[in-house]
């Protein structure tokens, strides 16, 4: 067809020329009014390109007691990833949306499928959701993958891991990738993977066969049979299990402890970590709570009495709110709403914000609620409560 041929808005008189996918959308609109199309496809093709990101559960996979992965098969939209990142999932838990994150633990795979290794900890909803009640066939929703706990291009000739318990998640992630090149990448690797037991470590088989295959060293501690891991003992801390760590590029992600360990050995002798923290760090001391009202701009609100050390997003979450989320630890700006009267302290570092109305505008002032909690009176407006 030449240009010449082409209706061109307002030529017609009919307004701009419609596509074929346009028509064909028109048709199958008129088709299933009064139901809205979108709600339709979501029952029948809610993968496809276009629809909100969500992803089908293919396969729950047992990896302890504890743990499980679940094979994904992500929406047509799924950007695709850089090894050791993370993605923000949302699960319907007794028909409240959570959002968590979790690492993509997956190698390349000819079925484009994702996955994600989630371990179970004591009272967590979602966890134990995830791990003990999902089933293959559900559904759930997906962010687009984040994070920079990423190797750097061109890898270093040494790398150094270190894991301790679900801390290992990123790590597979990265290595799997790396093993399954056509051209293997020649890296000296040592993974010190640390767990309370053999039977609670993840993945503990296949990191095995990569040792005996020769493609990493791996250092397996487990705290039942070695003790706690100090990091700086002389004897048996990470310079005796590692002893050229000084020439390599240290990655580190488990628990606060580990890490906050492994941080101020690499700090003293001015080497370069890299570390991946599932939760933020607080400081110990916290203020006084107060009063919260979380409001939504239909006027319907509810009030809690929330301690200074309780985030306002779980205290919002216990009080039935819908609550906006996502990583829950201060990194991904998933949990802002705007405060509007009172006083917040971030847990971290002890910083107040305040909110005066008529002095701080009609906007108020946006916080995360992740990482704050209430110091005093305070009130927030969510989008709606539930
Ligand atoms: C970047 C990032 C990557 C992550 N990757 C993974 C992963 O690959 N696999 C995985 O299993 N988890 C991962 N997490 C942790 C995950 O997002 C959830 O925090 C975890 O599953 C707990 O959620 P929950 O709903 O079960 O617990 P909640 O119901 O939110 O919390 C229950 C109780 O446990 C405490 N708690 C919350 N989180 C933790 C935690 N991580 N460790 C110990 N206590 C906690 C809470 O303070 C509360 O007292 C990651 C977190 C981040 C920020
Ligand atoms: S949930 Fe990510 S910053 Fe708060």
């Amino acid at each position: 067809m030449t240009s010449a041929a082409l209706p061109r808005d307002g030529a017609t008189g009919r307004g701009p020329a419609r596509t074929l996918r346009q028509r064909l959308r028109g048709v199958a609109e008129a088709a299933v009014t009064p139901l809205d199309l979108d709600d339709v496809l979501d029952v029948f093709h809610p993968l496809r390109r276009g629809a909100d990101l969500r992803a089908r559960i293919v396969e729950v996979r047992p990896e302890t007691a504890e743990a499980a992965t679940l094979v994904l098969k992500p929406g047509r939209d799924w950007s695709g990833h850089v090894p050791g990142q993370y993605v923000r999932v949302g699960v319907d838990v007794d028909g409240v949306r959570l959002w968590r994150t979790y690492s993509l633990t997956h190698g390349t795979r000819p079925d484009r499928h994702i996955s994600i290794t989630v371990k179970a900890i004591p009272d967590g909803v979602v966890s134990n959701h995830l791990v003990h009640r999902a089933k293959p066939g559900q559904m759930i929703q997906l962010a687009q993958p984040e994070g920079d706990f990423v190797l750097p291009d061109p890898l270093p000739s040494r790398l150094l891991l270190v894991t301790g318990g679900s801390g290992i998640t990123p790590v597979i992630g990265m290595l799997r990738n790396l093993f399954s090149r056509r051209n293997p990448a020649d890296v000296d690797i040592v993974l010190l993977h640390v767990n309370a037991s053999a039977s609670s470590a993840i993945f503990r088989d296949e990191l095995r066969r990569h040792a005996a295959a020769g493609r990493l060293r791996l250092v397996e501690r487990f705290d039942d049979r070695d003790g706690l891991l100090d990091v700086e003992h002389p004897e048996h801390g990470l310079a005796a299990l590692v002893p050229d760590l000084d020439e390599r590029l240290a990655y580190g992600c488990g628990p606060a402890g580990l890490l906050d360990a492994l941080e101020a050995h690499h700090e003293s002798r001015g080497l370069t970590l890299h570390t991946e923290r599932f939760r933020p760090v607080v400081l110990g001391e916290t203020g006084e709570g107060g009063t919260v009202t979380f409001g939504s701009a239909d006027g319907e609100g509810v009030t809690v009495e929330a301690d200074g050390a309780t985030p306002l997003l779980d205290a919002g979450e216990s009080a039935g709110v819908l609550m906006p989320s996502g990583c829950r630890m201060g990194v991904c700006f998933g949990c802002v709403v705007p405060l509007r009267s009172g006083a917040v302290r971030d847990l971290r570092n002890g910083a107040v914000t305040v909110a005066v109305p008529g002095e701080t505008g009609p906007e108020g002032v946006p916080v995360q609620t992740c990482i704050n909690a209430a110091a005093g009176p305070c009130s927030l407006e969510i989008g709606a409560t539930r």
